[in-house]
């Protein structure tokens, strides 16, 4: 029999986790013999963990999620370039006895934009919410070459720390300030309080061609997208980043890109 291989996901809260669903999808396609399974993990327990989950030969990989994707950059391995940046690991995988740490979830985005047919070279382009999320996927934006960034948090701060902390690979990044109303031809919702129902509208201008993005998913309308309505008919939530960024890891593991497009479809009609 060939060798099954061990994955999961590791979070607090997990209950809710879609990455087995996908990844089992993804194994079943490509007809891989995988378990992945989620494993809720108490914070103090993340580093014992990863000791014993790794310990047995058959564990391949892990996928990392809140709160633990700084915790994960900080352990001893491999890391990359860009998740030493945003300080963020979502996947692991065990090479030899070395663990090599990455992050796909800017690739993830990227590439999902990309599937639409949407650019931001030289675009104009604004960030809401200046936390993990937003920064998980500000490396990859950087390097699509956007005309400017913009970013609006609750906690200015906040945002001023992070563009404090890019200005050596971006110049261009600024708070944006009440009263300036921009017109960005892409507005991404990073803040977790679109997930609340609580989110704050922005004010800006929308062009029937603006793209707005919610980093945020559910399996109904998120607030976010529900205002982007009101503006806009390129209004994305962020569904099709969950799978891709699946698929860059599950390419990590296996180096196989899984189809993503049958899963998307089969997510959406849970
Ligand atoms: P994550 O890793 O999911 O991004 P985080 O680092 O706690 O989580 O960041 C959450 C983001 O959502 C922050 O930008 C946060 O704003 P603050 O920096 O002011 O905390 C934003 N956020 C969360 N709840 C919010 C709310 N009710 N209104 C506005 N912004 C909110």
């Amino acid at each position: 029999m060939s060798k099954l291989y061990k994955l999961g996901v590791i979070g607090n809260p997990i209950e809710h986790s879609l990455s087995p669903f996908i990844h089992s999808r993804f194994a079943r396609n490509e007809k891989i013999p995988a378990l992945y399974k989620a494993y809720k993990v108490d914070e103090g327990s993340f580093n014992i963990f990863i000791k014993e989950f790794f310990s047995s030969n058959e564990s391949l990989g892990l996928n990392v999620t809140l709160p633990f994707k700084k915790l994960a950059s900080e352990l001893d391995g491999e890391i990359t370039k860009e998740a030493k940046k945003i300080s963020a690991v979502n996947t692991i995988k065990k090479n030899k006895r070395i663990l090599e740490l990455g992050s796909t979830d800017g690739i993830g985005f990227i590439d999902d934009l990309r599937s639409k047919d949407i650019s931001l070279n030289q675009k104009e382009v604004l960030i809401i919410g200046a936390g993990g999320a937003s920064e998980s996927i500000l490396f990859k934006i950087i390097a699509e070459s956007p005309k400017k960034i913009y970013i609006s948090n609750r906690t200015t701060s906040k945002a001023e720390a992070l563009i404090d902390k890019y200005k050596d690979l971006y110049k261009d990044m600024h708070i944006l300030e009440q009263g300036n109303k921009p017109c960005p031809d892409i507005i991404i919702n990073g803040s977790s309080a679109g997930l609340t129902g609580g989110f704050n509208p922005i004010d800006i201008k929308a062009s029937k061609d603006s793209v707005f993005y919610d980093l945020n998913y559910s399996l109904e309308t998120t607030p976010f997208c529900e205002w982007s309505l009101e503006k806009s008919s390129r209004v994305f939530d962020g569904m099709g980043m969950l799978v891709n960024q699946a698929a860059y890891s599950f390419n990590i593991w296996f180096g196989i890109m899984p189809e993503t497009q049958k899963v998307i479809e089969d997510l959406r009609s849970l």
